[in-house]
């Protein structure tokens, strides 16, 4: 079956080759689909899905968004709440820089937070538990009172509206809460994902140009103790503006205690439980979270409170189809966008109770997951496809020892989800009764983009059709569309409220990475086709990033990664099909006059990548090389690295230097 997995993958991304290559592109479209679309088998919702949707009348909702986007997007608007109210819901004027919500006044807490402690005070908002078997659970209104401590904390260390607050935390309660209270207060957080290097943290806090750091003295992962304190240590000696770093002590063990350093629970002991929420103009920032692109430096991608809240709000809302009593666990990261959107605000807005858990879902057993989805109960359960590969891979025994007949919907994020993960996932974990979400989104997207809602019939493998409101189409790289059936680019050809606003400091590559690259239409980077029943198909990315486990990676930052080792002058990377991770990275590495290929060196030069980008970044493979295929300008040409790997017919390298 594994072999199955990576021949399709094999597959997708020999497609993927001869669609970016213009020669071969019109005779290679018509295979991949093909293959892709025998796939094809029906499955229609159950009664009682049906008659349980939060949306019923898909099809008129479709029209209706489409005949009138902005009403529709109003409409979700003012389902929540507003200090005031907007005076238009659209101004495109500055294009590409796109306004929703003009004139309005809101802060997504309001909606995630305040609003609720009228009504459910005493519900669970957040359950907590780690691999230690340590948890914690918090209502409400317990949340509000921590998040309000925080934020006056943040206040009298000098935090006001607009400032950048730095998180670098595993996966506990005070992610959240720091999140929290920085929008409350109207600064903006930037979340690093607590498995990046020193240099990655440092790099994205002097970007981010953050004032404060909140961070823990130790993260706990697959039996070990992560001692992130020491990696901030180093980060912090590179980021001169850096005034504050707010310390969260978990264990005993011995840190450095440093001049910028302060503790999280001696600076929230002394403030009142009691703080305002800012009022925000809709357009202000929410936060800013870093993604890779084609360069080496990665993007500050900027989100803002109006647009931002709205496109969460009805997402999570239609399709999870969320309820009252629903236990909702996403098994991302809060240092990722999905983490962000339907871990913590989502879920929050919508009032349902989130489920964190920090550890791995294999350890200390390949149950633990199923374990704690009949633990807790949970309902819908929200994951992506590298996990479900890697639980598939250790046999149907491990999630049949628990009852998961909590469950009623699942989800599935970050990659395209093979039709053999898909099906075992809805047999195995779903037991055939919940339907799977295989919803599309990015970092820059704020908010599911192409997915099912649960009352749409669905097709292992297929994110079937775009959200109401959302205009998706696979185009050519003229902007025109490509008959069904063919494979193209991605586009998104309207706008839509959570949509980026920018990328921080950078509003020359905000235009040029996302609309100008097909004319007109925001750039996915993404390739995609259409079967003849509409449903999309997503292929994965047309431009230089990796997918490694679903994580967003750049070849060019592997790249300069590689270089810093002190034997290698150049290197080329380029993404591998993989049965689990979906790809893993390969590099091409030329040596320094004097230096001599070895097994230790290829092991030192791996160590030194996950040194300089942290272990989300592992290379697995290395190949020493004389020479690099480059054009004329001497760009590394990984396309013909690839096909040469692949054993993938080259194409055409008409522009190849030598
Ligand atoms: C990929 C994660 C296929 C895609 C929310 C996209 C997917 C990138 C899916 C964004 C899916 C995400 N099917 N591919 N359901 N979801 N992707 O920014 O290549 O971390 O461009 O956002 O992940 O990754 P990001």
């Amino acid at each position: 079956m594994l072999a199955q997995v990576m021949r399709a993958r094999v597959a997708i991304r020999a497609a993927r080759e001869k669609t970016m290559d213009k020669k071969t592109q019109s005779q290679s479209e018509g295979d991949l689909t093909e293959a892709l679309f025998k796939e094809g088998e029906i499955y229609k919702p159950s009664k009682d899905v049906l008659e349980k949707a939060n949306l019923k009348n898909y099809d008129e909702t479709v029209k209706y968004a489409k005949e009138n986007p902005e009403k529709f997007w109003e409409e979700a608007a003012e389902k929540l709440e507003w200090f005031k109210k907007w005076n238009k819901v659209f101004d495109p004027s500055n294009k590409p820089f796109y306004k929703w919500f003009i004139g309005g006044k809101c802060n997504i807490i309001q909606n995630a937070l305040d609003k609720h402690l009228k009504t459910k005070g005493n519900k669970t908002a957040i359950i907590w538990e780690n691999e230690r078997g340590v948890s914690r659970k918090l209502t409400y209104s317990e949340l509000s009172k921590e998040v309000n401590k925080l934020a006056n904390a943040l206040k009298a260390l000098g935090i006001s509206r607009g400032d950048r607050i730095a998180i670098y935390l595993p996966n506990i309660p005070e992610i959240a809460i720091s999140m929290l209270a920085s929008a409350k207060i109207g600064a903006v957080h930037s979340v690093v994902y607590a498995g990046y290097s020193a240099g990655a943290l440092a790099e994205r806090i002097n970007d981010a140009e953050a004032k404060i750091l909140i961070t823990a003295d130790v993260g706990y992962r697959r039996g070990k103790i992560i001692k992130l304190k020491d990696v901030v240590d180093e980060a912090v000696r590179k980021c001169p503006v850096l005034e504050k770093v707010i310390v969260v002590k978990r264990s005993n063990e011995e840190i450095n205690i440093g001049e910028k350093d302060i503790f999280y629970d001696k600076i929230v002991e002394k403030e009142s439980d009691e703080c305002e929420t800012e009022i925000m103009d809709a357009e202000d920032p929410l936060f800013i979270l870093y993604t890779s692109g084609t360069t080496a430096k990665p993007k500050g991608v900027v989100h803002v409170h109006g647009g931002y809240m709205v496109g969460v709000a009805r997402t999570i809302n239609w399709v999870f189809d969320l309820k009252e009593d629903d236990i909702y666990w996403c098994t991302a990261n809060p240092g990722w966008i999905t983490g962000h959107s339907y871990i913590v605000y989502g879920p929050l807005m919508a009032g349902v109770t989130t489920l964190m858990y920090e550890g791995v879902p294999d350890w200390p057993k390949p149950d633990k997951i199923w374990q704690v989805v009949e633990k807790y109960k949970v309902s819908v359960f929200y994951t992506a496809p590298t996990l479900i590969r890697a639980m598939m891979k250790y046999g149907d025994e491990w999630p049949k020892r628990h009852s998961l007949s909590s469950l009623r919907l699942l989800g599935s994020v970050g990659e395209p989800i093979n039709p053999e993960a898909w099906k075992w996932y809805y047999k195995i974990i779903g037991e055939s009764r919940c339907p799977i979400m295989d919803t599309w989104w990015q970092t820059e997207t704020g908010m599911i983009m192409i997915t099912p809602l649960p009352v749409v019939p669905l097709k292992a493998g297929s994110a079937t059709f775009p959200f109401p409101g959302i205009e998706a189409d696979v185009v050519d790289k003229n902007g025109k569309t490509v008959p069904l059936g063919k494979g193209g680019f991605l586009v998104i050809k309207n706008q839509w409220p959570a949509m980026l606003r920018n990328v921080f400091k950078n509003p020359k590559r905000y235009r040029e990475t996302y609309w100008e690259k097909i004319p007109g239409y925001y750039a996915t980077g993404d390739l995609a086709a259409k079967d003849k029943d509409g449903y999309f198909w997503i292929q994965g990315r047309t431009d230089d990033v990796l997918n490694i486990s679903g994580h967003r990676i750049g070849s060019a930052e592997i790249e300069s990664a590689l270089v810093t080792h002190e034997a290698v002058v150049e290197a080329g990377v380029i993404g591998k099909p993989d049965p689990i991770k979906g790809e893993t990275a390969k590099g091409f590495v030329i040596l320094k006059e004097g230096y001599k290929e070895s097994q230790e060196l290829v092991q030192a030069i791996k160590l030194q990548v996950r040194k300089t980008l942290g272990p989300i970044a592992v290379i697995s493979e290395i190949s020493f090389v004389d020479k690099l295929p480059k054009t004329r300008s001497g760009k590394i040409m990984r396309r013909v690295l690839r096909a040469k790997e692949l054993g993938l017919p080259v194409g055409d390298v008409s522009g190849l230097a030598d």
